[in-house]
């Protein structure tokens, strides 16, 4: 029996519902496809953007989207994706497969579709290949009220008002696809870029600088040091590589216990990385101003035989369930100073939460975590107190159970929890303290096999279901948690 303490009065700040944010690049069947199908398809369409994925983005309520990129997004001119479509030139989109990109889908689009689905807007520019000056032309496109050659533009394309843009990137990847550069050179040009990233009317524009890749400490040190006063977020960069190797990363569904244990290590450390580069980012920020963006994480397989490898296609199984349930706890846990994070990526890349094919969709077991935790969004964190079990495999262990809690409005408790053994069921007996419990209701999402998939012909096989026999006695709340499974309790 596992005994855990949750005090819900003792409340340890909000969880920013931007952690539950999402992120679409122009990289394969993402945009294209994925979102945008053209106002001519035979695929079901609300003005050329995909009914069904539209509809299902709306259940999870996305509150940030980010958008053109990733390594596309420093290789972008934002001025080839606005106007008649029939006018805007092509590039060649080198990073992801060389294909032809129409620009089709630009920025009027973009914010059509995060009104859409209720999203904020989230964009990164162009520090790599782009000058300071197209940079701030497309923040004076995009927000400026008044009479100026930009905002002319805007209207002549059928926009009058300015759109809301509350979140803006300057550049990403700089030290890799989005320049090669050293920090100290990016944090020069951060410097210089930013300044012209200028707020008009009441548009405050909450500035993010590209951050580190993984464990490169060095790149948030020199980053802080040299411009975190002049910075609203740094960015964090982490995928899960289920064999940790980017040259044999590993199936996404033909997998045994010893890759299900590797691949959940490899996921557990990002709270390394968040408290690490937490620590540092404290030394120069102690009030937490700067927010720690992880605006790219998520399991990176091989891709699906057979699919272009530029795409970057992959299957979604029972094991990315775990992968997002784990780590969004632990940015519930670290949301002092989290305050977004970003999955790579909506449809069709990378962990989709959604995949499609032809006029078919399919809701993976990643998009039903994101239904379970939406609970948290703006809630206040509550610590769970507990001695955790471990999992062991092979001599090696990690921890058995990952954890967080949040109290929300209307003073429910919600309490998600990941169990990672693929074998062992954990009784879990939740002690509630501080508030007087009255009913208790559960949510269990796991399947038969560790890589269990919905497909399209059978898009149910992982699905959530109610968890049955729970208890609730003196306060207690008790359950059984399944192996290989991620819960959704709530307490009222
Ligand atoms: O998400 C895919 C790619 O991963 C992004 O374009 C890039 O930023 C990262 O390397």
């Amino acid at each position: 029996m596992l005994e855990m303490v949750i005090n819900a009065d003792i409340k340890k700040g909000k969880i920013n519902k931007n952690i539950y944010g999402h992120f679409s690049e122009h990289l394969g069947r993402c945009i294209y496809e994925g979102i945008w199908v053209g106002e001519d398809s035979e695929i079901p369409n609300i003005k050329g953007y995909r009914t069904d994925v539209v509809e299902a983005l709306k259940k999870l309520k996305v509150p940030v989207l980010r958008w053109p990129g990733g390594c596309f997004a420093d290789e972008y001119h934002w001025m080839d994706g606005i106007g008649p479509k029939d006018k805007r030139p092509c590039m060649i989109n080198t990073h992801w497969g060389g294909v032809v990109e129409n620009n089709h889908f630009g920025t009027n689009e973009f914010f059509e579709f995060c009104e859409m689905i209720g999203a904020q807007a989230y964009i990164c520019g162009n520090v790599g290949s782009g000058t300071v000056q197209e940079m701030q032309q497309w923040i004076e496109y995009m927000t400026f009220d008044g009479k100026s050659p930009m905002a002319d533009l805007r209207r002549a394309n059928g926009k009058e008002e300015p759109w809301k843009l509350k979140y803006f990137g300057i550049g990403n990847e700089n030290w890799g696809c989005g320049g090669n550069m050293r920090p100290e050179y990016y944090a020069d040009l951060y410097k210089r870029f930013s300044t012209y990233v200028r707020n008009f009317g009441d548009n405050i524009i909450h500035k993010i600088a590209c951050g580190p890749a993984g464990d490169d400490y060095r790149w948030t040190d020199v980053l802080m040091k040299e411009a975190g006063h002049l910075m609203h977020g740094i960015s964090l960069h982490y995928y899960t590589l289920p064999n940790g190797s980017w040259t044999e990363k590993g199936s996404a569904t033909e997998f045994g216990e010893g890759e299900w244990f590797k691949t959940l290590k490899q996921t557990l450390f990002m709270e390394e990385l968040v408290i690490k580069h937490s620590t540092i980012m404290d030394r120069y920020d102690p009030e937490k101003k700067v927010g720690l963006i992880v605006d790219e994480w998520g399991a990176w397989c091989d891709v699906e035989p057979g699919t272009n490898p530029g795409f970057l296609f992959q299957q979604n199984t029972l094991r990315d369930a775990l992968i997002a349930g784990i780590n969004l706890n632990i940015f519930n846990n670290h949301c002092d100073r989290v305050q977004m994070s970003n999955i790579a990526q909506m449809v069709n890349v990378l962990q989709a939460i959604i995949l499609t094919e032809g006029d078919r969709m399919l809701l993976t077991p990643t998009y039903h975590v994101y239904d379970m935790y939406k609970v948290h969004q703006d809630a206040q964190l509550l610590t769970v107190d507990f001695k955790n079990t471990d999992y062991i495999y092979n001599g090696e262990k990690i921890p058995g159970i990952s954890v967080s809690s949040s109290i929300d409005k209307e003073e429910k408790i919600h309490v998600t929890i990941c169990n990672l053994n693929p074998i062992q069921d954990i009784e879990v007996d939740v002690d509630i303290r501080g508030i007087a419990v009255n009913r208790i209701s559960g949510k269990v999402l796991t399947a038969e096999t560790m890589n269990a998939i919905n497909t399209f012909d059978n898009s149910n096989q992982v699905k959530i279901d109610v968890l049955k026999n729970l208890r609730l006695k003196n306060n207690r709340a008790g359950c059984k948690i399944p192996s290989k499974s991620v819960v959704l309790l709530e307490i009222e």
